[in-house]
């Protein structure tokens, strides 16, 4: 059972779906602790529900980046993880703790990347006319939103569609594909050696894709 650590800021709806994931029948890992950076995130009531043990280490707290991240870093290393989610987690982490989390640090991310690295995605990918969006889960390095992707959920963007409508549907891809990450690299079926995404033992050439146009 690989234990899994799931780090968020917000709400938490990924954090959900992935500690779900966890708790169904068969599954390979396991949500062991999440972990926000204030009291104040929606998503810790959400874990403590599904009867998953919290931390917070309240980034109001700590003096600097430094001392926030090796509060972070202790957080996690005393939960037992193995793998790191960071969920809507919305801090930038500093290249030392990329480091220490090598190849065991995950994200998602609102966009097909490399397009739209950054924040106002769903508006930025109308604004461009793309017939195309989605989210992607990737490893994170030191370089903000640019780590190897491993799997990305992408939708047909509707005539006249608003952000708000667009950012919903790219939510209910989220919740599919984040999971679905968590349980590949469970089974070894994903890594990261040497900074590059392998499946089932050969170079990922392109990120894994769930299409799903119909994600409401
Ligand atoms: C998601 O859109 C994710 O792509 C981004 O932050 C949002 C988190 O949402 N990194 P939630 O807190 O999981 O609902």
């Amino acid at each position: 059972m690989l234990p899994v650590a799931v780090v968020i800021s917000g709400r938490g709806s990924n954090m959900e779906a992935i500690a779900r994931a966890s708790l169904s029948a068969g599954s390979r890992f396991r949500v062991v602790r999440v972990i926000a950076d204030r009291d104040s995130a929606g998503g810790l009531a959400r874990a403590a529900a599904l009867g998953i043990p919290v931390g917070v280490v309240p980034v109001k707290r700590y003096a600097d980046r430094a001392a926030f991240d090796a509060a972070l870093a202790a957080e996690i290393e005393s939960s037992g993880a193995q793998l790191v989610a960071l969920a809507g987690f919305m801090r930038i982490l500093s290249a030392e703790f990329v480091q220490r989390f090598e190849g065991r640090l995950l994200n998602i991310h609102p966009s097909l990347l490399p397009l739209y690295k950054g924040l106002d995605t769903h508006a930025r990918a109308l604004a461009a006319g793309d017939t195309h969006h989605g989210a992607s889960v990737h490893y994170v390095t030191a370089e903000l939103d640019g780590g190897p992707v491993i799997m990305q959920g992408r939708l047909r963007i509707r005539p006249g569609e608003t952000p708000e409508a667009v950012s919903a549907r790219v939510h209910t891809l989220e919740h599919i594909i984040y999971p679905h990450v968590c349980s590949l690299i469970a089974a070894g079926r994903v890594e990261c050696r040497q900074g590059s995404v392998y499946f089932d033992g050969a170079p990922l050439a392109a990120p894994l894709i769930e299409e799903n146009d119909a994600a409401a």
